[in-house]
């Protein structure tokens, strides 16, 4: 497959192209093929210094980048807000300049403000992995979650897909939307109208309010935590209602057995989700976990090596 990657930076899914996508995709695969124990010198980033600035509490992405790049021999730092100078009323983007005088070769930000990557991205010269950005995007979270429907689906095109939960809040929402529908996936929204607004059809997905309808004949749904961090008001009545109308139980509404389930984490078992469906033969919550390390090592190789042009 031809190379069609010529990023440095990592900002959002939707600045990449379907054949982008593809290609990181196949590089994310190759690298999983070769195996946990050796992995093909043409993917090492010897050498590299990565710096993981997590500005907002983080288990999976930050664990995951920091695997990845000790996976491709890097060295990595993770810096979290409280033990830094930002703390002292340093800007980030002066953060940042020190952290490149510091000698990273580049930085992995998950930050609470839409467009911080993107700004950093123009302020710095090392290339900068957008770990999420306030509601806006989580480019490595959607690749991830794309990967394990792939390798569950096969290809995407005309596989319905329905995302379920607080959509007006989820940066995993947007990415998803924009590389799902990329790929050809037919995508529903669902949840309270409140958090999922007529308006995102815009964006070329359907919006139902009807949870039965939406995930009727769905191969895979998508489930999402409420956002109260980046809630200034209340949405719904209460939690438990919220349960009833739009938490897939087993006692209630539940997709049917052939329906795959994602959740990029961390779940609220027992309210956007049953326990026992979580841990269901269908959830492949913790395999988007674990394929989250792979698309991580593939993200950081086609940004960070020297030579990236990997031809598969
Ligand atoms: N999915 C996700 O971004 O999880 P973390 O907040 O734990 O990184």
């Amino acid at each position: 497959m031809k190379n069609s990657w010529n990023k440095r930076s990592l900002i959002g899914i939707k600045d990449l192209s379907a054949s982008e996508i593809n290609f990181l995709l196949d590089t994310a695969q190759k690298l999983k093929e070769s195996g946990k124990s050796k992995i093909d010198s043409q993917f090492s980033l010897k050498g590299k210094r990565i710096v993981n600035l997590f500005l907002e509490p983080s288990t999976r992405t930050r664990i995951a980048f920091e695997v990845a790049a000790k996976s491709l021999d890097a060295d990595i730092i993770s810096i979290a807000e409280k033990s830094s100078s930002l703390t002292k009323g340093e800007s980030l983007r002066d953060t940042a300049c020190n952290i490149q005088a510091l000698g990273a070769d580049a930085i992995v930000l998950r930050h609470s403000s839409p467009g911080s990557a993107h700004f950093l991205s123009k302020m710095i010269d090392v290339p900068i992995i957008n770990a999420g950005d306030g509601a806006h995007e989580h480019p490595s979270q959607a690749l991830l979650d794309i990967f394990t429907l792939r390798e569950k689906l096969g290809n995407l095109k005309g596989k319905k897909i329905t995302i379920l939960g607080d959509i007006l809040f989820s940066r995993v929402a947007r990415s998803n939307i924009w590389g799902m529908l990329k790929l050809g996936a037919e995508v529903t929204l669902s949840g309270p109208s409140t958090l999922v607004p007529q308006k995102m059809e815009e964006l070329g997905v359907t919006v139902s309010y009807d949870l039965e309808k939406a995930i009727d004949e769905a191969d895979a749904i998508m489930l999402l935590r409420i956002q109260h961090e980046r809630q200034t008001q209340t949405h719904f009545p209460s939690l438990e209602e919220y349960s009833r109308m739009f938490g897939l139980r087993k006692n209630g509404c539940k997709p049917s057995a052939k329906t795959l389930i994602l959740h990029p984490g961390p779940i609220n078992r027992g309210v956007e989700i049953d326990t026992s469906l979580a841990d269901s033969e269908n959830s492949v919550i913790i395999d988007q976990v674990s394929n989250g390390v792979i698309v991580r090592m593939a993200i950081l190789h086609l940004c960070c090596a020297e030579n990236n042009q990997v031809i598969l």
